[in-house]
């Protein structure tokens, strides 16, 4: 039988990238890899291509070259890139791109990884925290959370995907241990004692082929995953095992963390927030135990540090 092609957005990194290896790690599985870059030469390119996926030219701002990329396709993971160009706006005419495109091709299965509209729990006349950009609490997560509609306007067979806090974030994303004023590592999350979901980001293409898997039974449905919930004592513990090294959690008030002035520091610090403050929906969302039933192999944070902690910056 022939394979079912998955087109892949964002195949060169993280969210794609994982799917793809997924999809062609499993030859028996029934699927084939059609990774979707804007540069069919970059070396991630031509890896994928190594890896016997397809590979094709398609932009998320060009809505024929995704038409055109999602064509013959059983189905399509899509996936934004906020932190490219911090433009709620854009995100969410990207999502719109990618919905026509899948409507236009018949896919038999959209996986659109979005978050909370957290306007849904803190409305924007609810000042216990500012709201940004005119008309948004957290706007890389409202935008997702509104564009979910551009699905479902489209009667899109689509499953909803709630991914977590990269725990690559401690490697690439400036949030790892840093040194205080005393020379002691410390992690900085205003999370209080709440716990913050996390997850390995090779697991999110795991957990979404092992939704493909699944064929028609995720279709409608949100699904959310993470591979571990911990709060920032917890995490901060296992780096400190990790790397031979005391690390503290340092709690700051998300007002503090929102000052500190580097690009997306407010929007993070309400995202924050918000899982702080909701922590029992923003967990309750994702269950560790259902992401391991998708994908068998899914890291907890101690298993992600073992294989990772020689790569984490100490500043
Ligand atoms: N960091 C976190 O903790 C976290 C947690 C949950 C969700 N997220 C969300 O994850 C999203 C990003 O996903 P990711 O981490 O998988 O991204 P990523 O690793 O930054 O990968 C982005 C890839 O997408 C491609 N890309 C960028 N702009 C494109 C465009 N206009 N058209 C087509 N392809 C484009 C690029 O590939 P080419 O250069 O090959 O085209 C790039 O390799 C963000 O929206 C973020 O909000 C992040």
């Amino acid at each position: 039988m022939a394979k079912k092609i998955i087109a892949v957005v964002g195949a060169t990194g993280a969210q794609g990238g994982g799917l793809v290896r997924a999809i062609q790690g499993d030859p028996d599985g029934g699927f084939i890899a059609r990774a979707l870059t804007r540069n069919v030469s970059s070396d991630k390119a031509k890896e994928l291509a190594q890896q016997g996926a397809e590979v094709v030219t398609a932009d998320v701002d060009d809505v024929e070259s995704l038409k055109r990329a999602f064509e013959g396709a059983y189905g399509a993971y899509c996936v934004t890139f906020f932190w490219d160009h911090f433009s709620p706006e854009r995100e969410m005419a990207q999502a719109k791109a990618m919905a026509e495109a899948a409507r236009h091709a018949g896919l038999q299965h959209v996986i659109w990884s979005t978050l909370e509209d957290t306007r849904q729990w803190v409305p924007l006349s609810d000042d216990r925290m500012p709201t940004l950009m005119g008309k948004y609490k957290v706007p890389h997560f409202d935008a997702k959370g509104e564009a979910n509609h551009f699905f479902t306007d489209l009667d899109l067979l689509t499953t909803f995907l709630l991914t977590s806090f990269y725990w690559e974030n401690f490697l690439h994303f400036g949030m790892g241990p840093k040194k205080g004023p005393d020379g002691e590592l410390a992690i900085t999350l205003p999370m209080g004692e709440k716990k913050l979901p996390g997850i390995a980001t090779e697991d999110i293409g795991k957990c979404a082929y092992g939704i493909f898997q699944r064929g028609q039974e995720l279709i409608g449905k949100t699904v959310g995953i993470a591979g571990e919930h911990l709060t920032g004592a917890q995490m901060a513990a296992s780096l400190g095992k990790a790397i031979g090294q005391q690390v503290r959690y340092h709690d700051v008030p998300p007002e503090v963390y929102r000052s500190f002035g580097f690009p997306g520091a407010e929007d993070l610090g309400n995202m924050f927030q918000f899982k702080r403050d909701f922590e029992a929906d923003f967990c309750g969302a994702r269950s560790p135990d259902f992401s391991r039933a998708l994908n068998p192999q899914l890291q907890t944070f101690d298993e992600w540090l073992a294989r990772n902690a020689n790569r984490i910056p100490l500043e």
